[in-house]
């Protein structure tokens, strides 16, 4: 690649009217990651020298949900996509080249733009596709000699020009000390009334600059998302690419169709997932994970040898190695369990910590609890953390045994080896070894007879 500085402008300030939705377009997601993060993350991955972001649509709140340090400029009228560019050029440097991307054109990765930049230094490059059915966009019409003369938008087109499949993908590279004048020179007085940026070709053309097209590998990384149809179809195929890397990589996925991953899994080895998973954000699994049907992981880190069964939810958590959890199980943020530990169905635990060996294997609530290890929680049993406006703690120590049904009391503190009674509740602090119960004693009323309805008692 040539050593002239490298500007990018990405373009991003169409409204998207056919998405039908309040969102701007480009904050939609692929992969759970918004097509226009995608994209920033594409182009800063070419060491640009700045990257230009052209937002109008929802300009507010796309600057608040990008959170990369980027160069924002505003088009206050959407007068096309030259016009676009045009509005970055105080922001472009006087020499070098300006690549040209979309924020709506999510799948376009790093390898493709560095080949369209090696294809020319100091020309224009031009990256193209050859569809089936071209309708919509842009079309390339080569002279004679079988270069690159301009580009016909669809509107624009006659009928012989509309037969033509070679299209352009948008994805311009183009040099900087020819910009200003280009761009001043586009004219409105086509079917759209717009300034197409597409335009340039034939002005480079004129000044006898030469254009280079290049193919695109796969139509899918140039392909744009105008409406829900298209947003569905690229996430589709990003869904099985990363689904073929990770088969690639040595994880089983009982069914690639049916997994879905939205942010990035490291992984070990012999790791299994079965169908209908979803991760999302940043999921670490160890050696010999296996997660079952239809959990739910994200923003987690799970051990070597820990099973998680089906229908699990965990949240921003850390589970331990050789644990076991769920089904039915939910670990939400902060919850961190160590290794050996067990958690068992309709187990929900927030904010936790629960030592090595220790067991919470049915219908249970831990928030704000501190548990030690090897201790077990007896099935139904609740911290009761909240009163009302503060959360307090449960603290929990080593062998300690609580029985099924107890309410903890928080704050309090059930010392190492304890044991407390089924059904207690237990709003003070409990010492160490000795079994601590708060029960009323059953008591059977021998004269007590069982009203009944006065017709029952006729009949
Ligand atoms: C454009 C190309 C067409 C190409 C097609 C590929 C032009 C004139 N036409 O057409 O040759 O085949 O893309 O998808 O360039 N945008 C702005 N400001 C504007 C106008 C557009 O930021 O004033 C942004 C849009 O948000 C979008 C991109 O530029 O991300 C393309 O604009 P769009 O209106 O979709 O152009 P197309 O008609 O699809
Ligand atoms: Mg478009």
């Amino acid at each position: 690649m040539s050593e002239s500085p490298l500007n990018i402008v990405i373009l991003a300030a169409g409204k998207g009217t056919r998405m039908y939705s309040q969102l701007p377009k480009v904050l939609h997601e692929i992969g759970g990651i918004s097509m226009l993060a995608r994209v920033i993350h594409t182009a800063q991955t070419l060491n640009p020298e700045r990257i230009c972001v052209v937002i109008g649509h929802g300009k507010e709140l796309v600057r608040k949900r990008i959170h990369t340090d980027v160069q924002w400029v505003e088009q206050a009228e959407q007068l096309g996509t030259g016009h676009a560019v045009k509005t970055a050029l105080p922001h472009l440097s006087a020499q070098g080249r300006t690549l040209v991307l979309y924020g709506d054109v999510p799948l376009i990765d790093s390898g493709t733009l560095r080949q369209l930049l090696d294809t020319t230094d100091k020309e224009v490059g031009l990256l193209t596709d050859v569809l089936d059915n071209p309708t919509g966009y842009g079309r390339i019409i080569r002279d004679d000699g079988g270069e690159v003369a301009a580009i016909i938008e669809e509107k624009d087109a006659s009928a012989t020009q509309k037969a033509i499949k070679e299209t352009n993908t948008g994805i311009f590279v183009l040099p900087n000390a020819k910009l200003p004048q280009w761009l001043d020179a586009l004219q409105s007085n086509n079917a759209q009334g717009e300034y197409y940026l597409t335009d340039v070709i034939a002005l480079a053309r004129q000044d006898g600059i030469g254009v280079h097209p290049l193919p695109v590998r796969a139509s899918h990384l140039a392909a744009g998302v105008n409406n829900k149809v298209q947003l569905a179809e690229l996430e589709r195929i990003l869904q099985q690419e990363q689904a073929q890397a990770l088969l690639t990589a040595g994880i089983t996925l009982r069914d690639p169709m049916r997994f879905d991953l939205r942010g990035t899994l490291q992984h070990g080895q012999d790791v299994i997932i079965d169908v209908n998973v979803v991760c999302e954000g940043n999921v670490i699994l160890g050696d010999g994970v296996q997660i079952g049907a239809n959990c739910v992981i994200k923003n987690t880190v799970i051990g070597a040898e820990t099973h998680i069964a089906p229908f699990s939810h965990l949240e921003n958590c850390q589970v331990g190695s050789h644990a076991r959890i769920g089904p039915y199980a939910r670990l939400r943020p902060n919850a961190k369990l160590g290794d050996e530990v067990h958690v068992g169905n309709f187990v929900e635990i927030k904010n936790s910590t629960l030592g090595r060996g220790s067991k919470a294997n049915h219908l249970s609530y831990l928030g704000d609890a501190q548990v030690g290890e090897r201790s077990n929680i007896g099935a139904g049993t609740i911290t009761c953390n909240y009163d009302g406006v503060n959360k307090h703690q449960t603290i929990i120590g080593n062998e300690v045994r609580i029985g099924s049904g107890n309410m903890l009391i928080a704050p309090v503190t059930i010392g190492d080896r304890a044991t407390t009674g089924a059904g207690s509740a237990i709003g003070k602090d409990c010492p160490p070894n000795k079994l601590t119960l708060t029960r009323a004693r059953q008591t059977t009323l021998e004269n007590w007879v069982r009203p009944e309805k006065e017709d029952k008692k006729s009949s």
